[in-house]
């Protein structure tokens, strides 16, 4: 593990509440779970649900076995099943085959999650004085938000593996505040993109629970020049795209890029994943059940790639905008003087409530309708930025200018072939997103939580 750097450290005592917080929020996601569906393996790209609160642990332990004189790891057999993609770590098993094991069991997996739980929390209590209490917090921060990303990734295994057959304990959702038109313009000209940025003055120095860290991928803040642009004020909805696809869209080469086009005809899509074709009409498949498309026709599209992401803003006349520009969107305009502030969020420094985004909080387990909610949006108009489903934005995903990586393997060895993503889903935890958050996926892949918005140049 390298060492990590430029994070503010945590406080014992705030990390151990944290610490407890997130784990039992993950054994909370899992519940309804019977035994039988946390070792189904549904495809190549999901995981078992038992692999995960095994992971997720696994990786607390790599950090007791470093920092533990004397340390003896709780069972060889776990390492190996439960490393993802560590090569420093060693052997691994390879990633579709997770699902054709049914050891360690679901209840050995739990009580191997329980004991790290607790070698953790004791580590945690005698880490007063420690030589290198900082880097240890600052691992077991990165721990935790390794976990919270897993959380998110349960949800999407979890979708494709019972979808309504699961009983999430579902929130009502919220109601529209009504119909979201239009596009932003934003001035171009310098912009700060990225964490961390240089601050203006004392004042506007921001310390909330939601803000005190960031991934390496996120830093050094640097400036990039921007040309003025336009942003779609709500996202593409469930109708939009219906018109795309009954004016022929995946018929239709035209909207494609080349690579885009392969896909779609190897793949046969004719619709957004968890869509169905059912008496000549489009049903979507989400927790709730099936519904007609038309009657989620002011919801926010998700489930689509980056290629159809792509093929629908070419055909609207539009273009995805790159992540500088929905970062420029998502941050607001500042206080004065301040550049744009240290905002991190699109209405202003204030950390994130039920009440601004559909997050995982929220309980929603789906996305809300555009217009849902009108406190998060941002001094621009534009709505729903953070939270119901992460945004394609046109970047490819590769380091910003002085990165510096903070753990080995982590993120930076993915910087080829993926594309940015932006804002957060519904399965996303609130303390886990800010708008400088970068989140990458390859251009054909489609079962996380995926929608978009367009831009246009001015
Ligand atoms: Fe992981």
């Amino acid at each position: 593990m390298a060492s990590v750097v430029e994070s503010r450290t945590p406080s014992i005592s705030s990390i151990s509440d944290l610490f407890r917080q997130v784990r039992a929020r993950t054994m909370q996601i899992v519940a309804p779970l019977e035994v039988e569906d946390y070792v189904i393996q549904t495809a190549e790209f999901m995981s078992p649900p038992r692999w995960h609160i095994g992971h997720t642990s696994w990786f607390f332990e790599t950090l007791i076995q470093k920092f533990k004189p004397g340390y003896e790891v709780y069972s060889p057999q776990f390492l190996y099943y439960f490393n993802s993609y560590y090569e420093g770590f060693g052997a691994r098993i390879e990633r579709p085959k997770r699902g054709t094991k049914s050891r360690p069991t679901v209840q050995e997996t739990v009580a191997y999650r329980s004991r790290i739980d607790e070698l953790m929390l004791e580590f945690l209590t005698r880490l007063e004085g420690h030589s290198q209490a900082d880097t240890i917090l600052a691992l077991v921060r990165l721990g935790l938000e390794h976990e919270m990303q897993h959380q998110e990734l349960l949800v999407y295994d979890i979708k494709h593996l019972l979808c309504d057959q699961y009983n999430a304990a579902v929130q009502l959702p919220p109601v529209s505040v009504g119909k979201i038109e239009g596009m932003a313009e934003i001035e171009g000209g310098l912009f700060w993109l990225g964490y961390g940025q240089p601050v203006q003055s004392p004042e506007s120095k921001v310390q909330s629970p939601s803000n005190d860290f960031a991934f390496d991928n996120e830093k050094p803040a640097h400036q990039v020049f921007l040309q003025n642009y336009a942003l779609d004020r709500a996202l593409v909805s469930n109708g939009d795209y219906l018109e795309f696809m009954r004016s022929g869209g995946y018929d239709d080469y035209r909207w494609w890029f080349s690579e885009g086009w392969e896909t779609v005809n190897k793949e046969q899509w004719k619709a957004p994943l968890y869509w169905e074709h059912h008496d000549r009409q489009w049903m979507i498949r989400d927790f709730s059940g099936l519904h007609a498309a038309d009657d989620k026709a002011n919801e926010p599209v998700s489930h689509v790639s980056f290629f159809e992401a792509s093929a629908f803003a070419k055909w609207a006349g539009k273009r995805l905008p790159t992540e500088a520009e929905w970062e420029k969107a998502a941050r607001g305009r500042g206080a004065e003087g301040t550049e744009n502030g240290l905002r991190l969020f699109p209405w202003g420094t204030e950390s994130i409530s039920s009440n601004r985004g559909n997050l995982l909080e929220n309980s929603y387990w789906g996305v809300t309708p555009i217009g849902s909610f009108p406190e998060g949006a941002s001094l621009d108009g534009c709505h729903q930025l953070i939270g119901d489903v992460w945004e394609w934005t046109t970047s490819d995903y590769v380091p910003y200018p002085g990165f510096k990586s903070e753990f080995d393997e982590y993120n930076d060895k993915w910087f080829v072939n993926q594309k940015v993503l932006r804002g957060g889903s519904f399965a996303t935890p609130q303390i886990h997103i800010r708008s400088t958050y970068r989140n990458f996926f390859h251009a054909h892949e489609r079962w996380m939580v995926s929608g978009f918005r367009c831009a246009k140049d001015l």
